[in-house]
């Protein structure tokens, strides 16, 4: 078991050890191996390179990669000075990841930590499925048109080929399949030529899925819908784009950013695990990020990646144990409950699971 470590920077730095801590404490007895590699704007000052070989090399030889998050403003400026792209953007595409799972659901423990009214989201279990490989993301042509003042111009393009939405309506239908059989799938067909394809190729492979109900929205509907019903929602199946902005949206029902794990999983055996959230600058280096979302990610990696059930649920069981008990990072922090800071939230897990 082969486990490229790729914290990355800020609060990846912070995350990542803890969710290494819970792996460890529920893998104690496999053969665990995890060799760290860097990546992003620490990778840049150390040796001038985003994704250098050596973690190019690294990932060759590892059957998964727990990835923490990269950026931050010095790496934003820098990344203009230096286009090769971002190398997760690159990975994901290299890897053939072409489908994105953030799994949204609610700890009953947080059910007061959530900015939306309790009784909206009592039970709340949806899966986003993103797709991660096309759309406005990776669509040539793109970049800057002119670079005149006053003038300057640039582009993006939107693009999917059908079997790009195929692979990833899919992967949707098998989903709802194993879950309550319902999918929504997320477009703008109303405008974009682009989502007018993505939904004529989704109803088209409905068809050898007659057991689960297929549902369309637009996705300014969909965004209001996940905030006043969104327990109707079983699977959404999205693009590149809308499934970024959806996913940061639907975190807020589950109390905060801090909670939404991923797995990214492609045509290969290897995928890639990942909180939803980015490098959070503003609190990096503080000890308060909430590093749940790192360790319920280690978790889909023990499930998806490994196929070890037993051993996700014993991390997943851990962090509701230590919800149950009261701790709290700060963003989601509620009255009576006793604050805690990145390293002891990691601990009190890890802990959990030992005991478990
Ligand atoms: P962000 O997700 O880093 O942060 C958004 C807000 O959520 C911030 O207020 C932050 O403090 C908070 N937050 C995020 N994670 C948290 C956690 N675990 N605990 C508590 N609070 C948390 O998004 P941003 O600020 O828009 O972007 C910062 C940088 O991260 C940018 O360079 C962006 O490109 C990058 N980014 C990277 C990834 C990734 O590597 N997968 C994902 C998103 C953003
Ligand atoms: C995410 C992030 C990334 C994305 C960025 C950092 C490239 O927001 O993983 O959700 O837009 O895919
Ligand atoms: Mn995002």
């Amino acid at each position: 078991m082969k486990i490229a470590v790729l914290p990355g920077d800020g609060i990846g730095q912070e995350i990542i050890p803890q969710a290494v801590k819970a792996l460890k404490a529920a893998g104690g007895h496999l053969p665990l191996d995890l060799n760290q590699g860097e990546i992003g704007w620490t990778s840049v000052v150390a040796s001038g390179e985003a994704l250098p070989q050596s973690t190019i090399d690294l990932i060759d030889r590892s059957d998964a990669i727990l990835f923490g998050a990269i950026g931050g403003p010095e790496y934003e400026d820098w990344k203009r000075k230096n286009p090769r792209g971002s190398p997760l953007l690159r990975l994901r595409q290299d890897m053939k990841l072409f489908a994105n799972y953030r799994p949204i659901t609610l700890f009953p423990e947080l059910i007061n930590a959530s900015p939306i009214k309790a009784e909206l989201i009592q039970g709340l279990d949806l899966l986003i499925i993103r797709e991660l490989n096309g759309d406005i993301y990776f669509g040539e042509p793109r970049g800057m048109v002119s670079d005149t003042p006053g003038q300057r111009e640039s582009i993006n393009t939107m693009r999917y080929t059908e079997a790009q939405i195929r692979q990833v309506a899919h992967a949707g239908f098998k989903a709802a399949r194993r879950r309550r059989k319902k999918l929504c799938s997320v477009d703008k067909a109303n405008v974009l030529e682009t989502m007018l394809l993505w939904r004529d190729v989704v109803t088209e492979v409905g068809r050898e899925y007659p057991d689960v109900e297929l549902t369309h929205l637009f996705v300014d509907a969909a965004a209001m819908e996940l905030i006043r019903r969104p327990t109707h929602f079983d699977v959404i199946v999205t693009g590149n784009m809308f499934g970024d902005i959806l996913s940061d949206e639907a975190a807020m029902l589950t109390g905060s950013l801090g909670m939404l794990p991923s797995a990214s999983i492609g045509t290969g055996a290897k995928g890639l695990f990942e909180p939803i959230h980015g490098s959070a600058p503003d609190i990096a280096g503080k000890d308060i990020a909430n590093p749940l979302a790192a360790i319920l990610s280690a978790a889909l990696m023990l499930r998806y990646g490994f196929e070890l059930e037993e051993e996700a649920q014993r991390i997943e069981g851990a962090v509701r144990q230590v919800l149950a008990r009261g701790l709290r990072t700060g963003d989601i922090m509620e009255k009576g409950a006793t604050r805690v800071g990145t390293q002891e939230m990691g601990e009190a897990v890890a802990k959990a699971i030992a005991a478990g």
